[in-house]
């Protein structure tokens, strides 16, 4: 073989492992809550508090039966494996390295931190290398401060969700309220 064609299959072989890199790192962005306790304890502790935590369990026959009959599902019905319900109650269903399904991805259930801060692989190898991280580089990793816009919010609390003010004024949506029941807020060590 002369060097031109070794080149060109070195090149070709190169670019070939360097895209399986990074899918495989893709693929392992969603990290779970799990992790996120580790450094965020107070937030972890609060937010396990809330029915986000536990949203998973509520999709068993059995559970939530009144809040199921009133908004016209069956409670009897087992839903952990209905698509239709998984993409709202569970961290990053249909995403890549999202919640597939409980036996491949148990640590993804329910709806997580990074349901709001966005898959954690990436920005969370900055928050470890280097406390005093600079905000942008957290963000560009895929960091989101959802204080700022409530868009992500109306993904699953919009109106796709069974669960609206229309059935019950418990369901109502406002911003201001829902940040405040999120998770309590303790101000930052370092600033950003
Ligand atoms: C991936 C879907 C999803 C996203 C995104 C989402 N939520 Fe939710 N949220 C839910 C589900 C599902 C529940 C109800 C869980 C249950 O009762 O099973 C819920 C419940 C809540 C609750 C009630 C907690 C309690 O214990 O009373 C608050 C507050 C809330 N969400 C705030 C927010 C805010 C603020 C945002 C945006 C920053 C947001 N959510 C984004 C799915 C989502
Ligand atoms: C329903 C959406 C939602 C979920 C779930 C959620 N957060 Fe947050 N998080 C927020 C919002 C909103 C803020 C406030 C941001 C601000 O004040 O600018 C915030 C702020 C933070 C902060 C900054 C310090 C603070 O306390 O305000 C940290 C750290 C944090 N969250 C970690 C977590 C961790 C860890 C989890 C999971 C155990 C989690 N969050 C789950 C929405 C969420
Ligand atoms: C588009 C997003 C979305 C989809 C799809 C969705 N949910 Fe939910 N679900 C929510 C939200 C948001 C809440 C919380 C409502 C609130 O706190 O205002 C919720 C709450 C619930 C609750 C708790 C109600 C309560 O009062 O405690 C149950 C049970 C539930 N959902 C079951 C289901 C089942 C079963 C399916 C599939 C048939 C489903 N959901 C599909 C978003 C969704
Ligand atoms: C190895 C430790 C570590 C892990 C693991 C970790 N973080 Fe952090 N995170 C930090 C540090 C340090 C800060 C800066 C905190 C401070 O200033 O007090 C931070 C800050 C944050 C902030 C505030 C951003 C800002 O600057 O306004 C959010 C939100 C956050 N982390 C979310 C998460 C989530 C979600 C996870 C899990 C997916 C996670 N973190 C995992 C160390 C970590």
């Amino acid at each position: 073989m002369n060097k031109f064609f070794t080149d060109v299959l070195t090149a070709t072989f190169m670019a070939l492992i360097s895209v399986v890199i990074v899918a495989d790192v893709n693929a392992a962005d969603y990290i779970g809550a799990k992790k996120c306790k580790a450094c965020h304890i107070r937030q972890y502790k609060a937010w396990e508090k809330t029915s986000m935590s536990d949203s998973f369990e509520h999709l068993k026959a059995g559970s939530k039966e009144k809040e199921k009959k009133k908004a016209g599902l069956d409670p009897g019905k087992d839903y952990t494996a209905d698509p239709g319900c998984l993409i709202c109650h569970t961290t990053g269903y249909g995403k890549p390295g999202g919640f597939t399904n409980i036996e491949e991805t148990p640590n993804l259930t329910g709806v997580q931190c990074e349901s709001c801060h966005g898959p954690g692989g990436q920005y969370v190898k900055i928050m470890k290398k280097n406390k005093k991280y600079r905000i942008e580089d957290v963000r560009a990793s895929g960091l989101i401060i959802p204080s700022e816009d409530e868009k992500g919010c109306m993904e699953c609390h919009g109106s796709d969700s069974p669960f609206t003010e229309e059935i019950d004024a418990r369901y109502k949506w406002d911003f201001r309220d829902r940040l405040e029941r999120t998770h309590k807020h303790f101000p930052l060590k370092f600033k950003h």
